[in-house]
């Protein structure tokens, strides 16, 4: 097993935090992978009358929420903050309200408790969750990172060691899901809708482009594509699900040529990996897992629940960070700020566009 370094007589646990967005998340997770308890609260009945996420509305709902929920992991796991080894909170990218609230009550927790704080990028949240759900998947690995703020293809070297192939030049996928859907009138949060509704369309009714496919750029684009399909709702002419499946197709080409540019740029590795939101897709799970086979390449996503926001993953990234320092772990100083932009590969270009949501 591509193991975590535990002591397994007492394998560590950390508690998790997670309130970048518009989930409010809670989770204690065990070195050995257990998650002994989590909560998660949605706020999508506060955003569905804005058809998108309102940072204070977010920042205010995880400010009350937090609390009762930190009490009632606690409680689920009948343990006490005096068993746990560390705490884990998102400190960004993300809306900076929501971050603030959960990194800040994770430094209280800390405070009080004498336990080491462990800010977590909440994409490296993502970029590590396959790993919770599957033990045998090893560094490296080519990682999808699709999700309503991103849409990145990433090379997994190791804990806190990654490099960005490729990025949106505009709009994250899952951003394009929510904005198509709402143009069907669907509603928020959109994928999962855009994608039931697609299950009656047919993926080729609909002439729509495929941004950047081809390209000798290595990036991905969606915003022409949700433009054309905001046409193709306005002209008339279509069925909303013939368009869900061709606006949902139409993506699937993009993140295929996009990936197969990687591979043939960058070579081959052993896995290749779907994480965020976007990833609750089975359309697009399925597609990624021929291209994996036909590259002979191991697949793997995460169950459903680990692949949208949730604290396990945070939880997680700190139990991976303390087994990769090992001895050296100290945890992160109590006066470290929330950051509203924090690439996971800091030495890749800027693109213009990139979202600051994960
Ligand atoms: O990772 P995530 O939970 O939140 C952040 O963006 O940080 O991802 C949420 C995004 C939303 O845009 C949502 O519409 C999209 O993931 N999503 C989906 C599906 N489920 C969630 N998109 C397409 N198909 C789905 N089944
Ligand atoms: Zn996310």
């Amino acid at each position: 097993m591509s193991a975590i370094s535990h002591n397994p007589a007492s394998p560590a646990i950390i508690l998790g935090i997670e309130s970048s967005c518009d989930e409010t998340a809670v989770a204690l997770v065990r070195a050995d992978r257990t998650i002994l308890a989590q909560r998660i609260a949605s706020q999508e009945a506060e955003h569905a009358p804005y058809g998108g996420v309102v940072p204070e509305i977010a920042a205010r709902a995880h400010a009350e929420r937090l609390a009762p929920m930190l009490e009632g992991v606690m409680g689920d796991a009948g343990l006490a903050l005096g068993d746990v080894d560390a705490i884990a909170a998102t400190a960004g990218p993300g809306l900076i309200g929501g971050v603030m609230v959960g990194l800040v009550s994770a430094k209280a927790l800390a405070m009080a408790s004498g336990k080491p704080l462990i800010a977590v990028n909440h994409l490296e949240g993502h970029a590590l969750s396959p790993r919770l759900a599957d033990a045998d998947l090893a560094f490296p690995y080519l990682l999808l990172l699709v999700s309503g703020g991103h849409c990145q293809i990433l090379r997994v070297e190791g804990v806190g060691s990654y490099r960005r192939l490729a990025t949106t030049i505009d709009d994250a996928l899952g951003e394009a899901f929510d904005k198509t859907a709402k143009i069907l009138g669907l509603g928020y949060p959109g994928g999962p809708a855009v994608e039931r509704l697609a299950l009656e369309g047919d993926p080729k009714a609909v002439p729509l482009p495929r941004p950047l496919k081809g390209s000798a750029e290595p990036h991905f684009s969606f915003a022409g594509l949700k433009s054309a399909a905001l046409r193709a709702v306005e002209s008339g002419a279509h069925q909303p699900a013939d368009i869900a499946a061709s606006f949902q197709q139409a993506a699937i080409d993009c993140l295929i040529d996009r990936l197969e540019k990687a591979l043939r740029d960058h070579g081959a590795l052993p896995a290749l990996v779907v994480a965020g939101g976007v990833a609750a897709n089975k359309a697009v799970r399925g597609a990624l897992e021929a291209l994996a086979s036909r590259h002979a390449m191991r697949f793997c996503a995460p169950p459903m629940a680990l692949c949208t926001d949730n604290a396990a993953m945070i939880a997680w990234a700190g139990l991976e960070r303390m087994a990769a320092q090992g001895a050296e772990f100290a945890g992160d100083p109590l006066d470290l700020r929330a950051r509203p932009r924090w690439p996971l590969d800091d030495s890749a270009e800027a693109v213009r566009g990139a979202g600051v949501k994960a």
